[in-house]
């Protein structure tokens, strides 16, 4: 009997893609990705950390790709930052890589840092300056369990300057775009 061409199909898109791809073509049945052994496998804090950043969709963003793997990437990969625009009034902002910003810095400077953030869009900043203390040192020992890792993103453009692809764009009414490019950039 001849196999069924779905069958062949399947397999052929299978062996075409490469083998650090191929977890990702099916996250229904690969597992959840798990954090190396480290400072999080053991520091309750830190545990807790990588818990937060999960949740408070700190990877939406400073992760690449970890929407469209349906945030199936393992922890050695998040937050280094993405090259994927934010274009809207205030220019272009880019995710940044969280892994060498925390890196950059003593727990209780990023404590310090953290309660009084204030960044362009689309970075929830207000979501940060609200999280309590012991959240946000959570979030500190887990990226620092992490270790440094990649390269800064892009630097932010300002307004007027078209990035180059890919970006994501809010587009205001006009109205609005108006008022808010009166506002200064932050
Ligand atoms: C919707 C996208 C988005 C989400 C969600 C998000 N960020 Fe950001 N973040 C950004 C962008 C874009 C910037 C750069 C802002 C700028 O250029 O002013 C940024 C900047 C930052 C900065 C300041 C720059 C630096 O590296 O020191 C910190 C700290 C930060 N983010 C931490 C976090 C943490 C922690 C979370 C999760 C609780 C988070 N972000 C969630 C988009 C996001």
């Amino acid at each position: 009997m001849r196999p069924h061409p779905i069958v062949l199909l399947v397999l052929t898109t299978v062996l075409a893609t490469p083998a650090c791809q191929r977890g990702t073509a099916a996250p229904a049945a690969s597992a959840p990705a798990t954090a190396p052994a480290g400072q999080a496998a053991t520091d309750p804090l830190a545990a807790q950390g990588e818990y937060l950043v999960r949740i408070a969709g700190c990877n939406d963003c400073h992760t690449p790709g970890y929407a469209e793997r349906g945030g199936d990437v393992p922890t050695s990969e998040w937050l280094v930052g993405s090259p994927l625009g934010h274009l809207g009034p205030w220019g272009t902002s880019y995710p940044t890589n969280l892994r060498l910003s925390i890196g950059a810095l003593g727990e209780e400077e990023w404590l310090a840092y953290t309660a009084n953030l204030h960044t362009r869009p689309l970075m929830p900043d207000f979501a940060l300056r609200q999280m309590r203390e012991r959240d946000r040192r959570a979030i500190y020992r887990f990226v620092r369990s992490l270790g440094q890792a990649g390269e800064p993103a892009p630097k932010a453009l300002p307004p007027g300057v078209a990035p180059p692809p890919p970006y994501l764009q809010l587009v205001l009414p006009e109205a609005a775009a108006a008022t808010r490019d009166q506002a200064p950039v932050r």
